[in-house]
Order: C-alpha cells, then structure tokens, then sequence
C-alpha cells in the first residue's frame, strides 16, 4: 500500500533505524511491498524505511529514467536490507541532491564518487556491488536515512539550498 512519507521535522527521521534480523517474513515483504508503491507514485529515485515510518534498516532505490533527475545514468532496482557502504575513494564530488521527505529543494551535497556496498536482498542472499556515480550518490543518500542523517545535514554550502522551481525554472519536477 502506499504510505505517508513522513516530512523533515517529523523526529522519527533522526532516529537510527534497527537492522532486520528475520529474512523473508510476511513483514519484511509487506515492509518492501509498501516501499515500492510509495517510491514509484512519488517518482522518487529511492526510499528508505524510515521514511514511512519503519524504523528498520531497509532502503530501495533505482530507475530506468526518473523525471526527478532526468540527466541521471540508470541504476538497477535494489532491495537493500541492512546495508555497509565502504567508500572506495578519499574524493567526493558536489551535486545536486533532494528528497521525498524535504519536498520542493535541491542542494549541492558532497559524497564520496566510488563506494563499495554490501547487504542483502529480503530472502537473505548477499549483495556485493561497486558504484559510482549517481548511483553511488543515491545509495549513500539512502543509507544516510538508516542513521537518521537528511541531505541538508551534509551540505557544505547552505547557499546552494533552493526551491527546485526557482533553481531549475522550466523543468518538470513533479511530486515535490
Ligand atoms: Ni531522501
């Protein structure tokens, strides 16, 4: 079912989700179930269980091609279930970054360029992958919600923090 996403100022956004210690339960389906019809009718590019209200640390993300970042390479769909994300590179770049929970901004976030993640899927098989990219921005994004961190909380500039509809004036940036 399609849940509330719960808005920055809500405290149960700052709290650090538990890992799931059961794979494959009617739960942690239902859990990702909900996740996925929440993320896909927002036109969000990922989602994390916090985020409606489940203080688990599971996270979702991917898209063919999503209207909210229209210049973003594809990124597989991922169910991720208790995720460890190892950067790769000392680097980080800036860009762009919002969020289902802070509708209507942008603003310029550092994170690192090439991360190493790990997990697993909700039937309990590993994930091993590397990313780079906006691909590894978004799952350092969405991990970053499982310790109740939001993007402006990373943001080195607070300047660049705007309204999509003034910084990017034109462009279709629906559900925000
Ligand atoms: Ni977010």
């Amino acid at each position: 079912m399609i849940q509330p996403i719960l808005n920055m100022g809500d405290p149960r956004l700052l709290e650090r989700s538990q890992a799931v210690q059961r794979f494959g339960s009617e739960e942690l389906l239902a859990l990702i179930g909900d996740l996925h019809e929440t993320m896909v009718a927002a036109k969000g590019a990922g989602l994390a269980a916090p985020q409606i209200g489940v203080g688990l640390r599971v996270v979702i993300f991917g898209f063919e091609h999503n209207q909210r970042y229209p210049d973003a390479e594809p990124v597989p769909y991922t169910e991720l279930v208790n995720p460890v994300i190892t950067p790769l590179a000392d680097e980080k770049e800036e860009d762009w970054e919002g969020c289902l929970s802070v509708p209507g901004l942008r603003g310029m976030v550092p994170r690192f360029s090439r991360v190493r993640y790990t997990g697993f899927d909700p039937q309990g098989r590993p994930i091993d992958r590397e990313a780079s990219g906006f691909h590894a921005r978004v799952v350092q994004h969405e991990c970053d919600h499982l310790d109740g961190v939001l993007y402006p909380m990373r943001m080195r500039d607070m300047r660049t923090l705007g309204f999509t509809s003034v910084l990017f004036p034109g462009v279709e940036t629906p559900d925000e």
